[in-house]
């Protein structure tokens, strides 16, 4: 089995390879691929750095230059780089396709720098492709278990002790490329405790920054809980309407994206109470629905006298008794996942 592993390691390190190589010397590639991050705003030296890449759009190119180099179709598909139709009832041959015909691709590293998988973003504005793709679950690639950027990021996180966490690759790149180095994305699933755990060996510290819309919002909150449940310190930085990371970093420089981040990133528990009041105005159901809302994110945290802290922080600034928060965090328990 860990040899099995070792083989679709080397067909990944192949593909990012081969992608890498269209982008940058083919014609298509230079026209379409390197044009399209360069429009985004990356610099060579960060495409390079990313190890971004190009899959021609046709429908084997990959496939073919794979099989040529010796690489077994088995593995091939495994990886989910390729997709093997077999023949259908009529007959006719089995067909070999590439998953990222025709898409720019950001590989995806382990934490010691493995190409696992990959992202592939559609260059087209056909809505009924999906904008993102990605690679399926193998052997290699758990989703739930990686963080794009964390090869890239590891020695800033633990310099800076501190992590952000955005949703994208390229609120990853661009950030980077702005001199903010301590990023990783959970690319699109849900954050998980696997996720959580990976950057928890590095700090004890995560800043969240989503994107200033609804569902960066909730994906926000849900986050919140889980990194409070693996014991860590969480941050919340929210972006104006519309932008994300990628969008905000773009138009600002370096300094003003750190006086941003440093002015507007506030502790979970003013975060949610700023949020959830401004939401509950002066309704008092409203109120307690928010009070409890708090104590059940506190009632998270493992650590009690961290408990206590939180459980003051909020007496104060929702103008409540400590006692009532802490009888009602009793009744509550520790919060399973
Ligand atoms: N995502 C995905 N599949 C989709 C849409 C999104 O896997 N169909 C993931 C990608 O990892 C993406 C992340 O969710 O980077 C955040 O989604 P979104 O904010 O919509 O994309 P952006 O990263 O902002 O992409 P872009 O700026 O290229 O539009
Ligand atoms: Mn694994
Ligand atoms: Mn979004
Ligand atoms: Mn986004
Ligand atoms: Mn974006």
């Amino acid at each position: 089995k860990a040899s099995e592993r070792e083989s679709l390691l080397l067909v990944t390190e192949f593909a990012s390879q081969f992608y890498s190589d269209c982008l940058w010397n083919t014609e298509k590639g230079k026209a379409i691929g390197l044009t399209y991050f360069k429009e985004r705003g990356f610099s060579e030296a960060t495409i390079r750095h990313f190890g971004l890449g190009y899959n021609p759009d046709q429908w084997d190119a990959f496939t073919r230059a794979a099989l040529e180099k010796g690489y077994q179709l088995d593995f091939l598909e495994k990886t989910g780089l390729t997709i093997v139709k077999k023949p259908d009832r009529d007959g006719g041959e089995e067909k070999h396709f590439d998953r990222f015909k025709g898409r720019v691709l950001f590989p995806i590293h382990s934490m010691s720098g493995r190409v696992l998988g990959f992202g592939g973003r559609t260059l087209s504005n056909d809505k009924k492709q999906a904008k993102y793709l990605n690679s399926p679950e193998s052997d290699i690639y758990h989703k739930s278990k990686v963080l794009y950027g964390i090869y890239y990021a590891k020695q800033a996180i633990a310099r800076e002790d501190a992590c952000y966490l955005v949703e994208g690759y390229t609120d990853v790149i661009q950030l980077h490329q702005s001199g903010i180095e301590n990023v990783v994305a959970s690319s699109g699933t849900a954050l998980t405790p696997d996720q959580i755990r990976l950057v928890r060996r590095l700090t004890q510290n995560i800043v969240v920054l989503f994107d200033g819309d609804a569902a960066g919002l909730r994906a926000s909150l849900r986050g919140i809980d889980l990194i409070l449940e693996e014991g860590m310190n969480v941050r919340v930085c929210t972006f104006p309407p519309g932008e994300d990371p990628d969008s905000f970093a773009r138009k600002n420089s370096r300094e003003a994206i750190e006086a941003y981040l440093k002015e507007n990133a506030r502790d979970f528990i003013q975060f949610k109470t700023a949020l959830l009041t401004e939401e509950a105005a002066s309704d008092p159901i409203r109120k307690a629905e928010t009070i409890r809302d708090i104590v059940s994110s506190i009632a998270r945290i493992p650590d009690r006298i961290k408990r206590e802290v939180y459980i003051q922080e909020c007496a104060s600034l929702m103008g409540i008794s400590e006692g009532v928060l802490f009888s009602t965090l009793a009744q509550m328990g520790r919060k399973q996942a």
